[in-house]
């Protein structure tokens, strides 16, 4: 695919939209089935690069990996994973190398793990911190401990009670993988609640999780055992129909579906956002699964904050909803932006200045102030910085207004390698 990207216009939009795998349930049912002894199976694994990595490093680690009918197989290593000679790319995926930190504390020896531009500026300490507490060891750059990493597993590790500091599904789940080869329970705090993939998905593999609801938070409690071997049915990626949500409600001839979605409490929050902002967005049951059906809509501004949307990934499209709406927008206290594949705080203002509406940012908190129409919209260029969702934010906001040129848009298949088709099929 071509770097530069050119999305027109499209009068009227129709159709129904199947979009990837989920990433974070693919990510771990890969990771999972490769823990465990025995044969799993996993269905509607998601089809981008993100996942791909996790997929080869599994084998290096030596599980063993096969395409069956559309599913994948995995033979579990039978005597536990092990070093690998070569170096484990993670590419751009902060996932794979966040939740590897937590299974490779547990593999003794020494693990050299690596990453491209984008996720060689992310901070691992966040990692570092709660599994070095554990008996592990992590060495990367500089004071947050960006990649290249170096990594010493050992067992058994240390049974760990540990409150995360920052809202991290990530850091959640690093902790809980590596808590499967520890010596005692491990505790896991969140003050606020975010994805339970991790907890979910080791219950479906016979782990013992159990997890309770403080106020906002939660409180997880992990004991120590093997996964055994699953079945994975791999749902849609809410994160990605956010997008295809969007782009119906700004548009101003659309009707839109996507089907079966992972409609969990902590990942469709940009839907109830949107209904609020006057969205005609609902989560639908299509034979027996949650689908999203989105229309032409008026919009106006809100009061977004980030325990809505926990993981903060819907923020750059919801700036392109604010953008088309009356009205200021705030997205209240969104620090943990800053630190995705790119600085979605600069980046979403940015785009957001670049397609004719006034974005500016106070401290942590985004302002938007919006057109009233993505009609309004001008054609712009931009510039995604190796971030996939500001590459599909920029194309949303092109499709809806008057057309976008976006550099860096190959980006786009760390999570959705056919997008751009996907997205032309609808006019
Ligand atoms: C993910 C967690 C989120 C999210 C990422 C996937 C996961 O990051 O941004 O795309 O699969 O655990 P946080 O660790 O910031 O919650």
């Amino acid at each position: 695919m071509m770097d530069r990207q050119r999305v027109e216009a499209v009068e009227h939009l129709r159709g129904t939209v199947r979009v990837p795998g989920d990433k974070s349930i693919s990510h771990r049912a890969l990771l999972l089935s490769a823990l465990a002894s025995g044969v799993s199976v996993i269905s509607g694994l998601s089809s981008g690069h993100d996942v791909a990595a996790t997929r080869v490093i599994v084998s290096q680690l030596g599980a063993e990996l096969r395409d069956e009918d559309g599913d994948v197989v995995v033979e579990g290593a039978r005597d536990g994973l092990r070093v690998s000679a070569g170096k484990l790319d993670c590419q751009n995926s902060g996932t794979t190398m966040r939740l590897l930190c937590g299974v490779l504390a547990g593999v003794p020896g020494e693990h050299h793990l690596v990453g491209d531009a984008s996720l060689s500026r992310r901070p691992m300490d966040r990692v570092a911190m709660p599994l070095e507490l554990m008996g592990a060891r992590l060495e990367g750059q500089g004071e947050r401990r960006t990649a290249p990493l170096r990594l010493w597993g050992s067992t058994p590790l240390q049974g760990i009670d540990y409150a995360v500091p920052e809202p991290s599904a990530q850091v959640k789940s690093a902790i809980l993988l590596a808590g499967l080869a520890a010596n005692g329970a491990c505790v896991v705090r969140e003050a606020i609640r975010t994805r339970s993939a991790t907890e979910d998905m080791l219950r479906a593999c016979g782990v013992t999780v159990t997890s309770e609801s403080v106020g906002a938070g939660r409180v997880v409690e992990l004991t120590p055992s093997r996964p055994t071997s699953h079945h994975w049915r791999v749902p849609g990626d809410p994160s990605q129909a956010a997008f295809f949500a969007v782009l119906a409600a700004i548009h101003d001839d659309a009707s839109l579906d996507v089907l079966s979605l992972d409609a969990s409490p902590e990942r469709v929050g940009f839907v109830f956002v949107l209904q609020r902002m006057g969205a005609r967005v609902d989560l639908v049951e299509h034979g027996g699964a949650i689908g999203l059906r989105a229309e032409t809509s008026m919009l106006h501004a809100t009061e977004i904050h980030a325990h809505e949307i926990p993981s903060v990934d819907e923020v750059p499209i919801l700036s392109v909803a604010a953008a088309a709406a009356s009205g200021v927008s705030v997205f209240r206290e969104m620090s943990e932006l800053r630190v995705k594949e790119s600085d979605r705080l600069e980046g979403s203002a940015r785009l957001v200045n670049a397609l004719g509406a006034r974005a500016w940012i106070e401290g942590d908190d985004l302002y938007v102030e919006g057109l009233g129409s993505a009609r309004r919209f001008r054609d712009f260029s931009f510039d995604a910085a190796l971030d996939h969702r500001m590459v599909m934010s920029a194309a949303i906001a092109g499709c809806a207004g008057h057309g976008v040129t976006i550099d860096g848009a190959a980006t786009v298949a760390s999570s959705y390698p056919t997008f751009f088709r996907d997205l032309a099929l609808l006019s």
